[in-house]
Parts: structure tokens; C-alpha cells; sequence
């Protein structure tokens, strides 16, 4: 289907039997396609000398995306695109379960049982960016929460496309003017030594309109800029940064990437309270060392946390 676009796209009529032609189907098949863009929203008209696709509303779906692309990447290879879901990562793990490759990519325009970390609910309405990427690690599982710390500065490196100022929340956050813009979360199957699968999951409100309940601490890049946002062109560009950061991240590990990271880290060098679960933590946020963990410098000495949720400490 994205062939067809793309010719449609670049011609101002064409008939069924030239598109036929260019890719080598059937006028029959042509029509079929057709018919199946016009389901999705493509405002396509016919007439006896052919089509003609009219531009209007950009639309949002996985042809889009290849189109915009206009390569083909491996790590966000296969990518499926849905109008409604309980949960991206929900679908993605169930592939995961099926031995589905690497690179396999589900996108929901909207969310009915979205969750975060520690199983908190994640306000999925339409207009944001809710997707999870199926990922097969050359790891070691002790090695998979800096994977999040790497999604962190891909993201983080997408928002600098629209010149404004992000900041990455350890462990994996992504927060502009304080408030939350963008989560991530991992969840994985791994035997001792080895990841089978790593399933990363990232919500990033962008179009989006957040319920009231979270107006105070989180915010939606369209409110950021003041104008709608295409978010194809969005997760093109995170895709081509998470790549590119992904293979050397497995390449040449974690530490290439810490002084970027700690550089953008928010809170850095502030007296924060760290929840771990089990306790929680006060102390000096001087960023994370190169095992991905946090270092905490509390009244006596200094502590490195490998989870928790961080926030800021206020009197
Ligand atoms: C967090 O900040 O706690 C992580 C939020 C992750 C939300 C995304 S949206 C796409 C994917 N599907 C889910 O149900 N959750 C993740």
C-alpha cells in the first residue's frame, strides 16, 4: 500500500493500469487497494481517466510512516499500526511469547488498558504516541535498565528536533518546563545469562489532551509549541535516533552515552527522594555511573540505586 501511495503522492492522475505497471499487479489489485485506502481515510477520487489522490488532513497509520522513512531501518522494522488496543505492550509481549522478530513495532492511536511502570494506569487518548518495540538484546539481563537509559536520549534527542529544552527523570522520564512529557517502560524474559526478549514500551503525549487529573505534572508537546505536531514525521525521527543508539549501545556499551545523559538530567545535583519499594531514599542526585546506577549522596556516604521512582525534594 505505501508503493501506492508514494505514486500517488508524486502524480496528479494516474490510471489503475499504469499503477498496475509501475508495480507489477494486477488493474484489479490496484482497485482493491485503492478501495482499502479510502477505508483508512485517503481522499482518493476516481474517474474514468484514472486517480487522483487530494491532500488534506495528514493522516497518521504505519503506511505514513514507511512512506516518510523512505528506508528501511532494523530495529523498528515491522510496524503495525491500530486504532484501539488494551495495551501496545500487551500485543507486543504476546508476539514476543510467539518468537515474532526483532524490530516488530505496534502503534495504538488509542489505549484502553495503557500502564507504566510499577502497573501505574497511563492515560492513552487519541492524538499521542503509544507504541512498543520488540527488541532481542545481545545483553546480559543485569545489563537491561540501561537499555531504558538509551531510549531516554533517543527520545530526549527527537525533542531536540523542535528546539526545546527536554530533560530525561532517572531512570527513563522525559520532562520539559517540570512536567512529564514522555515514559518509557521495559519488561523482558530472560534466562541467566541471556535476554530472550526485551519489550520497550513509550507513551509520549503529543497531540494528546491529558485529563485534569494530570494537568499539573504533565504536559503535551502540542502545548509546548502551540501547534498540532505530525506525528509521523515524530516517530520517524525517534526511530532513526534509537537505531543508531541501540546498535552502538550494544556495540560499545552504556559508556559512551554517560555524560550525555548525566548532562541532561533533571534534578541533577538537587536534594531528591528516591522510592525504591522498599524504602526511601534522600539524598544529592549526582547522576548515574556507568552500570546505569543512580548515586545518591546521603548524610554519611554515597548509595547507587538500580530502580526506584525519583522525585524532588520539597520542604
Ligand atoms: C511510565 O512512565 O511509567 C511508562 C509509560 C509507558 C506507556 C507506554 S504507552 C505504549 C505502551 N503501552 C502501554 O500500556 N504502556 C506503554
Amino acid at each position: 500500500m505505501t508503493n501506492i501511495i508514494k505514486i500517488l503522492d508524486s502524480s496528479n492522475r494516474i490510471s489503475g493500469s499504469e499503477i498496475g505497471n509501475m508495480l507489477g499487479i494486477s488493474k484489479v489489485a490496484v482497485y482493491k487497494q485503492i478501495k482499502n485506502l479510502k477505508q483508512i481515510g485517503y481522499n482518493i477520487k476516481s474517474c474514468t481517466k484514472g486517480y487522483k489522490l487530494i491532500k488534506g488532513k495528514k493522516l497518521f497509520n504505519e503506511f505514513e510512516i514507511e512512506f516518510n522513512l523512505n528506508k528501511s531501518l532494523d530495529v523498528c522494522k515491522i510496524i503495525k499500526y491500530y486504532k484501539k488496543l488494551p495495551s501496545t505492550q500487551i500485543t507486543v509481549k504476546a508476539l514476543a511469547q510467539k518468537n515474532f522478530n526483532e524490530g516488530t513495532v505496534v502503534i495504538a492511536e488509542k489505549q484502553t488498558s495503557g500502564y507504566g511502570r510499577i502497573k501505574r494506569v497511563w492515560n492513552s487518548n487519541p492524538g499521542g504516541l503509544w507504541f512498543s518495540i520488540l527488541l532481542k538484546p545481545f545483553l546480559h539481563p543485569e545489563e537491561s535498565s540501561k537499555l531504558a537509559l538509551v531510549l531516554s536520549i533517543a527520545l530526549k534527542h527527537t525533542f531536540d528536533l523542535y528546539t526545546i529544552d527536554s530533560k530525561i527523570k532517572w531512570p527513563n522520564d522525559i520532562f520539559i518546563n517540570n512536567k512529564k512529557i514522555a515514559g518509557i517502560i521495559i519488561e523482558m524474559s530472560a534466562e541467566q545469562n541471556i535476554i530472550n526478549w526485551a519489550v520497550a514500551g513509550v507513551g509520549i503525549n503529543i497531540n494528546n489532551k491529558l485529563p485534569k487529573e494530570i494537568q499539573e505534572t504533565s504536559v503535551s508537546l502540542k502545548e509546548i509549541v502551540n501547534k498540532e505536531i505530525d506525528r509521523t514525521e515524530f516517530i520517524c525521527e525517534f526511530f532513526i535516533n534509537f537505531e543508531k543508539l541501540y546498535n552502538s549501545f550494544q556495540k560499545e556499551g552504556f559508556k559512551q552515552f554517560l555524560r550525555e545523559y548525566n548532562d541532561n538530567l533533571l534534578y541533577k545535583n538537587k536534594r531528591v527522594l528516591i522510592d525504591t519499594g522498599y524504602n526511601v531514599i534522600d539524598g544529592i542526585n549526582l547522576g548515574v555511573d556507568e552500570n546505569g546506577m543512580l548515586i545518591i549522596n546521603t548524610e554519611n556516604k554515597l548509595k547507587k540505586i538500580s530502580s526506584g521512582t525519583l522525585r524532588e525534594y520539597k520542604k
